[in-house]
């Protein structure tokens, strides 16, 4: 069922409760507190330049990591506040709570076109327990209720669920921001009838983690492409030896039967058929989150698909390199989601980065149209410098899984159908 949208609302001179997702990933430089990757930000420009042009008074809401119940300062989204400023032109005001008498107070004082951005809303842990008595205190300020945090989509917890609950029962609007319905056409309407060949890139760590889009996608993709650890679990299910590299070795049914269901539909589903391997050893150092930092030793490419006994699995090599891209290169529709290799260490990137490559050229010189699936494959060709050259990359990571798989999203489905 289609929800209102923002261009189907009048916020003129209303309180807008206005969810975003600027869960974004942030840096101290030199004492400073700066924000790496400031898209989720960016993207949500259209949706507030709109409703400020309407006349509504925005008060924003989001939360940004996971600090479960307690007031993590170094969670605060103060610098979000200062950054949207700057990226919008305009002040932008922030208090820091996310409900209480210094919200209301100053929620009061709003003028038409004002901006207000409160304070990390899981700073209260009835935020993710989707408590109906605080969802409630966040709705005190609230007359309408728009959604654009698509990323926070599939939490239903008191600011994606409760809240717009609570403006339903009033009889007040809840509507999707603009980031929100193009989230939404392109991951589910554009993928709906994609046109042919279409051809799915599956990466990252986990086929537990991609099954249920594995198999719902074997129901519309001509051509499946396997990367990431993920294709280990395959090859230990077919038999090979894996080494160390990273594979689930509960889960060789599910691959088992993804291999199988891929065979009677007659889906082309590829596994790499070379890669690049190399002999894990633990140092001394320590990482960011206290572990041992693993240096990779003996870097090569193996022809072999078995893996040697002290080596693990981190790219996809040249030949299948070679072969993806050829497939790329024949589709008209892609979506891509998970990275090749281990490609935040340069030795293991170049796998990643030559499917990026791939999806933007067939884009921009052949016209088809390619979806990125969210998380690591957007930072992957955000670095390239290629963001630019796809159709769509999606904001969100766990959202937009959830969604390709099919499943409804509470943040969704709290909003008002359209007529
Ligand atoms: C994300 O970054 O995945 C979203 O902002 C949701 O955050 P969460 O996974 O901590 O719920
Ligand atoms: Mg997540």
């Amino acid at each position: 069922m289609p929800k209102l949208s923002v261009n189907d609302i009048n916020a003129r001179g209303k309180r807008v409760f206005l969810r975003v997702d600027y869960n974004v990933p942030l840096e101290e430089k030199d004492g400073q507190i700066v924000i790496t990757d400031e898209t989720r930000i960016v993207e949500t420009l259209p949706t507030l330049k709109r409703l400020c042009e309407q006349g509504g008074k925005l008060i924003l809401t989001a939360h940004l990591g996971r600090p479960k119940g307690t007031r993590d300062p170094s969670l605060s989204l103060r610098p979000v506040a200062v950054r949207l400023a700057e990226l919008l032109h305009r002040p932008v005001a922030f208090v820091d709570d996310c409900i209480g008498e210094k919200v209301e107070k100053t929620a009061g004082i709003m003028q038409p076109g004002d901006l207000l951005l409160l304070e990390n809303l899981r700073f209260y842990k009835e935020e993710e327990e989707n408590d109906a008595a605080f969802a409630e205190k966040l709705a005190r300020v609230a007359d309408l209720y728009v959604n654009d945090a698509f990323g926070a989509a599939h939490r239903a917890h008191a600011s994606t669920e409760g809240v717009p609950r609570v403006i339903a029962k009033r009889g007040g609007t809840c509507a999707a921001g603009l980031l929100m319905e193009r989230e939404l056409k392109f991951l589910g309407e554009e993928l709906e009838r994609p046109a042919a060949p279409f051809v799915v890139i599956l990466g990252g760590a986990k086929v537990s983690d991609k099954i249920t889009v594995i198999e719902r996608l074997l129901e519309k993709a001509q051509t499946i492409l396997i990367g990431g650890a993920m294709a280990y679990t395959f090859r230990l299910a077919q038999g090979y030896k894996t080494g160390k590299s990273l594979v689930e070795a509960d889960k060789l049914d599910v691959a088992k039967s993804a291999l199988a269901k891929a065979k009677e539909r007659g889906v082309k589903f590829l596994l790499p058929s070379d890669d690049v391997i190399a002999t894990p050893v633990k140092t001394d150092k320590l990482d960011k989150k206290g572990k041992p930092v693993i240096e990779y030793q003996n870097v090569r490419v193996n022809t072999d698909m078995n893996c040697p006994d002290d080596s693990a699995g981190l790219d996809i090599g040249p030949t299948t390199i070679k072969a993806y891209s050829a497939e790329i290169r024949t589709s008209k529709t892609i979506l891509w989601n998970g990275p090749m290799g281990l490609f935040e260490n340069k030795q293991f990137a170049e796998g990643t980065n030559a499917i990026a490559r791939a999806v933007a050229e067939v884009t921009q010189q052949s016209g088809a149209k390619s979806i990125i699936g969210g998380g690591d494959s957007v930072k992957a060709l955000n670095k390239a410098g290629l963001g630019n050259q796809v159709t769509f990359m999606s904001t969100g990571g766990g959202a937009s899984l959830e969604f390709l798989e099919g499943k409804g999203l509470p943040g969704v489905s709290a909003l008002t159908d359209k007529k």
